[in-house]
């Protein structure tokens, strides 16, 4: 069997893990709304038209923060038109993705939805065909008390009190040619920065985050940054990051390195802003928001299938599988690793697009199998990120050199006296014997080792099947200073440990 070893230390902190890292994101588009979380007169949906199954589903995964209504959707977006008496909403064509929009569901609605979930809202405003005007007078009328114009129309809509919005995106992937209003970097940096300013004259405790690029393949990567930032660096708090994954050539050891290259993107981000930094002589240290991640690529040719003009249609609707999950949790482990400058990260999407959650219109709801590492890390992963020196054996594919077939990430809750191990087993054939030094924490004993893993790697789940779901017969023993931990081929596993009081 391959051997691995961890090193930690409980001083070697890396940051306290910002909670909102678990995020995710609804967007306007193919059932994530309409037939997601709202289906009035589904047999489980409340008396505001929420489904609750649906509802229960998220508030397992511990969602801390949701961002909304975009994505390419909010570039075109008129925000009034999802406000007032629903018979008045105007029906409207959705350009980004060919549907028409309803607008039987807006601002209001989802603050309500969000505090049912018991999550922030991440509100984005559109700088694709708006502007300074259109969002500040969003904020004014979410966050403003009463008074003026904006804010007293949210009172005559129902809405007495604000929705104390704290975060907010200044537009959505500026820099792509999919976009309603694509900007150039120096179009998009000047006007998200003027709009930043406005907004926050509105209400000054809002946190912004700027357009960081649509991905690390972009060709104007990360000149884009560099640009765009030059602008927005005083008055940004976050740069975005987005990044999907996926394996459409059936390479899986390729597929599960593909964390490399998310680490070569938010150290390069990380680079730029620092650049930024210095350059301006600023005392501001710029954080990164990963507000859209996820596996996007089974449902590709499916969606290139369907009739345009429909409303909610199934797009994006990725079924996952087995691989899929590890490299989810791959992915975690990476922002853990990153918890210094990763403070927001949104699983994209959260219900029926591109979704760990989907549903039935009509019908039930069910996990897919990324769910679970995402919940994992959500409920158990809060804490301070520590600091592992890993040795691992490793591995080359075809795009990554030296890849360790062992990640892992390790938070400790001093609070609770709770230590999670999140760990990756990227070997496909075979287990690894990983022996985790922590000698800080005598005293600690195992409580639980959770497993994920399935002989197929291709296994997904359905409706009546959770064909991969985790099971708690994990293999770890525990001798007061060290901790052995049997990673099965291709596994995600999770060993907690609590101090035995
Ligand atoms: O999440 C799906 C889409 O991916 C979003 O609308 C867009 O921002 C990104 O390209």
């Amino acid at each position: 069997m391959k051997k691995a070893g961890v090193l930690l230390d409980k001083g070697a902190v890396i940051s306290k893990v910002d909670e909102r890292v678990y995020g995710s994101f609804i967007e306007h588009m193919g059932r994530a709304v309409y037939g997601g979380i709202f289906e009035p007169g589904h047999p489980e949906a409340d008396e505001q038209g929420f489904r609750k199954d649906v509802l229960s589903l998220i508030n397992q995964l511990q969602v801390p923060i949701i961002r909304y209504p975009g994505g390419n959707m909010v570039s075109a977006y008129n925000w009034e038109d999802g406000t007032g008496p629903k018979e008045d909403r105007p029906r409207k064509l959705d350009l980004a993705w060919q549907v028409v929009e309803t607008n039987q569901f807006g601002t209001n609605e989802f603050a309500d939805f969000a505090k049912k979930a018991g999550s922030e809202v991440m509100m984005a405003v559109n700088l694709g065909t708006r502007g300074i005007d259109a969002a500040r007078n969003l904020v004014e009328y979410c966050n403003h008390t009463g008074g003026s114009y904006w804010s007293d129309l949210r009172q005559a809509h129902g809405y007495p009190d604000p929705h104390q919005i704290k975060t907010w995106c200044l537009g959505n992937e500026m820099d792509g040619p999919w976009q309603i209003g694509q900007k150039t970097a120096e179009e998009y940096g000047r006007l998200a920065a003027e709009t930043g300013k406005a907004m926050k004259q509105v209400d000054p405790s809002i946190e912004l985050v700027t357009c960081g690029s649509s991905g690390a393949g972009m060709p104007t990567f990360p000149e884009w940054e560099a640009v765009t930032m030059e602008h927005t660096y005083e008055i940004a708090d976050y740069v975005s990051l987005h990044q999907y994954f996926g394996n459409p050539d059936n390479d899986s050891q390729n597929y599960l390195a593909s964390t490399m290259e998310l680490e070569r993107f938010i150290q390069t981000v990380t680079s730029v802003c620092d650049y930024l930094k210095a350059k301006k002589r600023s005392k501001k240290t710029m954080m990164l928001s990963f507000d859209e991640w996820n596996v996007w690529y089974h449902s590709s040719e499916q969606d290139k299938k369907l009739e345009r003009w429909q409303t909610a249609p199934p797009q994006l609707e990725d079924r996952y599988n087995m691989e899929d999950a590890l490299l989810v949790g791959g992915i975690l482990i990476t922002f853990l690793k990153h918890a210094d400058r990763i403070k927001m990260a949104c699983m994209a999407q959260l219900v029926n697009v591109i979704a760990p959650i989907v549903t039935e219109n009509g019908g039930g709801s069910w996990k897919q199998t990324i769910y679970y590492p995402y919940m994992h890390a959500s409920v158990f992963g809060r804490g301070v990120s520590l600091q592992a020196i890993v040795s691992s054996p490793a591995f080359d594919t075809k795009e990554f050199t030296d890849v360790p077939y062992v990640d892992t990430a390790v938070v400790w809750n001093e609070e609770k006296e709770e230590l999670a191990v999140f760990l990756l087993n990227r070997h496909l054939e075979e287990d690894v014997l990983v022996r985790y030094s922590l000698k800080d924490f005598t005293g600690y004993q195992v409580t639980e080792h959770l497993v994920l893993e399935h002989d197929n790697l291709k296994m997904e789940n359905t409706i009546g099947e959770q064909n991969v779901k985790p099971h708690r017969n994990g293999q770890s023993e525990w001798d007061g200073t060290e901790l052995e931990v049997k990673a099965n081929k291709a596994s995600w596993n999770v060993v907690r440990l609590k101090l035995n009081s």
